[in-house]
């Protein structure tokens, strides 16, 4: 069921500071930043040969990142994302499983125009896993 390493995505307290990390000192091709407002973020894209990295700001007073920049002041892995070819398969298989489902356990539009899904941390292992139909 699971494909690929999607992206691994980085909550960060400053977004200027971490892209200078990424480009300047270790040499890593990014974009630019990239509002979401649906999402609540702001992003920058480091891209890997294998996969990506996503640096993820708080965007708006109801932003998913802000609580946990408010626990990890120094930012840290919010959440991985894993490929899966059918994510109403996915979302059926985890729900036979009891693994609970972020929000209404309903996929919707992610930031890459895709459909995801969120898998509870206390159900992942500890940490937030999405799950991207590819
Ligand atoms: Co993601």
């Amino acid at each position: 069921m699971i494909g690929k390493l999607n992206h691994i995505a980085i909550a960060v307290p400053d977004l200027a500071k971490a892209t200078e990390f990424y480009h300047d000192v270790l040499g890593a091709r990014v974009s630019d930043p990239q509002d979401l407002p649906e999402h609540g973020v702001t992003t920058v894209f480091v891209e890997l040969d294998n996969t990506k990295l996503e640096l993820l700001y708080p965007l708006g007073e109801k932003s998913p990142i802000k609580k946990f920049l408010e626990k990890n002041t120094a930012g840290g892995i919010h959440h991985y994302c894993l490929e899966v070819e059918d994510i109403d398969a996915a979302i059926s298989q985890a729900r036979a499983h009891n693994i609970r489902l972020l929000g209404d356990g309903l996929p919707k539009i992610g930031a890459h125009g895709k459909p995801v899904i969120f898998i509870h941390p206390k159900d992942a292992l500890g940490c937030l896993l999405e799950f991207e139909e590819v």
